[in-house]
């Protein structure tokens, strides 16, 4: 019955445990990964199939990993094994640190991407380009300098390792405090830009115009993983940070602070990125590298656009830092509190691991670019293992968990316990139990037997 964020640190205030958690949402999912998808799975349809996936699944999961935190306070693996100890739901536990492992190793090499990007705008090499080739051609020599790309990686991972070290109160929250706000007002800034843009409107018909006949189980699993992804959900980092609430939050306001800005910045980011890749005459399907080509060629063509470049890729890097930051807490509380390392040793231990297995990831685009396991690269692999497939098997079982097993009417005294209404309890029960597993199950079936 005790709450174990007691004797853990917990977060110093109620926005507090919402900044943080909203940290870990808000990242290169938002800024980075959303608009690339997007634009290869044909624009508007993708994101409406993104916005029923964070309705129907990411939201009910979300508050299920606050309460599963919160009511054990404990680690991903702690949780499970708390509720129904000696079973094998620990599992889902299990995979989540595993997946953490996975995401944050290649994380942790577009986190240093962004620093890179940082360093460059400061010396103002990405802000003069005269078109979108040469911002392009610029990119690809960088992501192919082994040296340079390692370099930019251990800073990241380094970065991450020393703000986790000093434990999730401090450093974490009081960047969220700053970021988010600024975060918000850059895009809204940006969003202008674009959509000041000859040939704009391009962009924006691609973004909302719904083209449904590019809808296909392929494309629904995406967008799903994606949603995991951006929410931070389907491996216990929320879990991890609901165990250092202290008991009188409200979880189920923060879980919908959470969803909408995490949301409201990848949709925004959209706005941002699409009139633009029309308007300086890219291709929306381009990958990986399109918010690198494409934003530098906008700052390039705007009023104090060297100063507008420092400044975004400095709140970028900061959002994908308070992002990684979160992997490795989920991974590193687990050997805390389960194997009863200390901080120190977990995090510089297991920030080694993870950072020597992003090598490879960092490599792939440029040395390893032509080692290729099942047709992708060791980069590609890695994301789409955890971010399309455990990261959604992640969830289902936690609904599955929390709906059935645990049980809705425990969760609810859970969420209940310091709230005089939860009001959307009675959607909150159906999707959780009904709506978000049977989706992932049947996007899983759709993909592995198509007919
Ligand atoms: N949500 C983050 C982003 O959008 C990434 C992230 C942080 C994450 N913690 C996670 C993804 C846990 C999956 C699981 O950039």
């Amino acid at each position: 019955m005790t709450n174990g964020a007691n004797n853990r640190g917990f977060w110093g205030s109620r926005m507090g445990f919402i900044l943080a958690a909203s940290g870990s949402a808000v990242g290169l999912g938002n800024i980075w990964k959303f608009p690339y998808i997007v634009g290869q799975n044909g624009g508007g349809a993708f994101v409406l199939v993104y916005l029923a996936c964070i309705a129907l699944v990411g939201l009910p999961i979300m508050l299920s990993e606050f309460t599963l935190g919160r009511k054990t306070g404990l680690n991903p693996v702690g949780a499970f094994q708390t509720l129904r100890p000696n079973t094998p739901w620990v599992g889902i536990g299990f995979m989540g640190v595993f997946a953490g492992f996975l995401i944050l190793s290649f994380y942790g090499v577009v986190g240093g991407w962004t620093l890179a990007y940082v360093v460059n705008s400061i010396t103002q090499s990405v802000s003069h380009f005269s078109s979108s080739q040469e911002a392009g051609q610029f990119f690809g020599n960088f992501i192919t300098n082994t040296w340079e790309v390692l370099f930019y990686h251990t800073l990241f991972m380094g970065l991450c390792m020393a703000i986790v070290i000093r434990g999730v109160h401090g450093g974490i929250e009081k960047a969220c405090n700053i970021l988010m706000p600024a975060l918000v007002v850059m895009l809204l800034l940006l969003m202008v830009r674009s959509l000041t843009l000859p040939g704009a409107m391009e962009g924006v018909r691609f973004y909302l115009y719904p083209d449904f006949s590019k809808i296909t189980p392929q494309v629904v699993l995406l967008a799903m993983g994606q949603a995991f992804f951006s929410l931070s959900l389907g491996m216990g980092a929320m879990i991890t940070y609901g165990s250092y609430l202290s008991a009188r939050e409200n979880l189920t306001s923060a879980t919908l602070y959470v969803v909408l800005f995490d949301t409201l910045i990848a949709l925004l980011m959209g706005m941002v990125i699409f009139p633009a890749v029309f308007a300086v005459g890219l291709e929306p399907t381009e990958g990986p590298s399109l918010v690198f080509n494409v934003l530098p060629t906008v700052f390039s063509n705007m009023p104090f656009g060297a100063g507008v470049s420092v400044l975004f890729f400095a709140l970028l890097a900061i959002a994908a830092i308070t992002s990684g930051i979160s992997l490795l807490e989920a991974v590193v509380a687990y050997f805390i509190d389960q194997r009863g390392w200390t901080r120190k040793q977990a995090v510089l231990v297991m920030g080694s691991v993870i950072y020597l297995l992003g090598v490879p990831s960092g490599l792939s685009f440029g040395v390893l670019a032509d080692f290729k396991l099942m047709g992708m690269t060791f980069f590609d692999v890695v994301d789409n293992v955890a971010s399309n497939y455990l990261l959604p098997l992640g969830g289902m079982l936690t609904a599955i968990f929390v709906g059935w097993v645990w049980g809705t009417r425990e969760a609810h005294r859970e969420i209940e316990r310091y709230e005089t209404k939860f009001h959307w309890g009675a959607y909150w029960e159906f999707v959780l139990r009904y709506v978000a597993p049977v989706a992932v199950a049947l996007v899983f079936l759709a993909k592995f037997f198509p007919e």
